[in-house]
């Protein structure tokens, strides 16, 4: 099956503001036709696999198009639950994604302003359906609760212990077939256990190092596996499961925090073959 991507016009990227720790000194460093030149290059490598919509820029919302944040597309419906960003700096982004998804003919699903939701950067389900949520830095008390309301299937949370791991697709990536990539260090005792107890021996940790390199921010697509960068080990280690690593360097992304996963939105289901 065929998953249609969405993806946003990288004009009006640049780092303005801090609201995580990789923003860090890096206000103004963004290289515009670099970070232009990684999205295309980006963009290509994944066309070839599939169907991709492009949102267009909002230069006012500069982190617009890190697209995973948009909301959660529902698993074969026309709807998407809209973010509530926790941060004002990315809170004028909701209406613009609405706006978008309601022109294409989506319905557009409101939480209540009380309920922190980011999206599938921190909602992601797994083979089986499930869905796993990140919680604690991008997410409140509200935030499974409001979920719960609209997914039929088991929702499980995992709470982030790490600010360099805000959201959940920066240190978690189910994969097709039941095996997850997780960096351990980001997750809390409880958290680590709940994903050994479901994933058992397809649970691949990361080393600090390939955390650090954005690897768990993959997207797969036909057994290929989208990242930042990878290792020898782990390209070693995913190859034993079937599944070859492409890179693509988005070093301009990672100084918003953000890479691969984070630049697309999946409309579609996991694929399987
Ligand atoms: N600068 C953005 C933020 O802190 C990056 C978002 C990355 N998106 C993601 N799905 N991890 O919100």
């Amino acid at each position: 099956m065929n998953q249609t991507l969405v993806m946003c016009s990288p004009e009006g990227f640049a780092v303005n503001y801090e609201i995580n720790p990789w923003m860090k000194q890096q206000i103004g460093h963004v290289a515009s036709a670099l970070a232009i030149h990684q999205w295309q290059m980006f963009f290509d490598q994944l066309s070839a696999l599939t169907a991709i919509s492009v949102m267009p820029a909002s230069p006012a919302w500069p982190d617009l198009v890190f697209t995973a944040n948009a909301g959660l597309p529902l698993p074969g419906e026309k709807k998407i639950i809209l973010s509530n960003f926790r941060h004002p700096q990315r809170q004028g982004e909701t209406a613009i994604n609405r706006a978008w998804f309601e022109t294409l003919g989506w319905e557009c699903i409101d939480l209540p302003a009380t309920t922190v939701f980011e999206g599938a950067g921190d909602a992601l389900f797994d083979a089986e359906d499930r869905l796993w949520l990140g919680a604690g830095l991008r997410s409140n008390e509200n935030t499974m609760h409001s979920i719960s309301q609209h997914i039929a299937t088991p929702i499980h949370r995992l709470a982030l212990i790490d600010p360099r791991f805000y959201h959940l697709d920066t240190c978690f990536c189910p994969l097709p077939g039941g095996s997850a990539l997780y960096l351990p260090e980001s997750f809390d005792d409880a958290s680590r256990s709940l994903l050994a107890r479901y994933f058992g021996s397809g649970l691949i940790a990361l080393t600090p190092a390939e955390g650090e390199m954005f690897c768990a921010n993959a997207v797969c697509l036909k057994q290929v596996i989208f990242m930042n960068q990878a290792t020898q080990r782990l390209r070693e280690e995913l190859d034993r499961l079937g599944f070859m690593i492409q890179e693509a360097p988005l070093a301009e992304f990672m100084k918003a925090g953000g890479s691969a996963k984070c630049l697309t939105l999946s409309l579609g289901k996991m694929e399987c073959d």
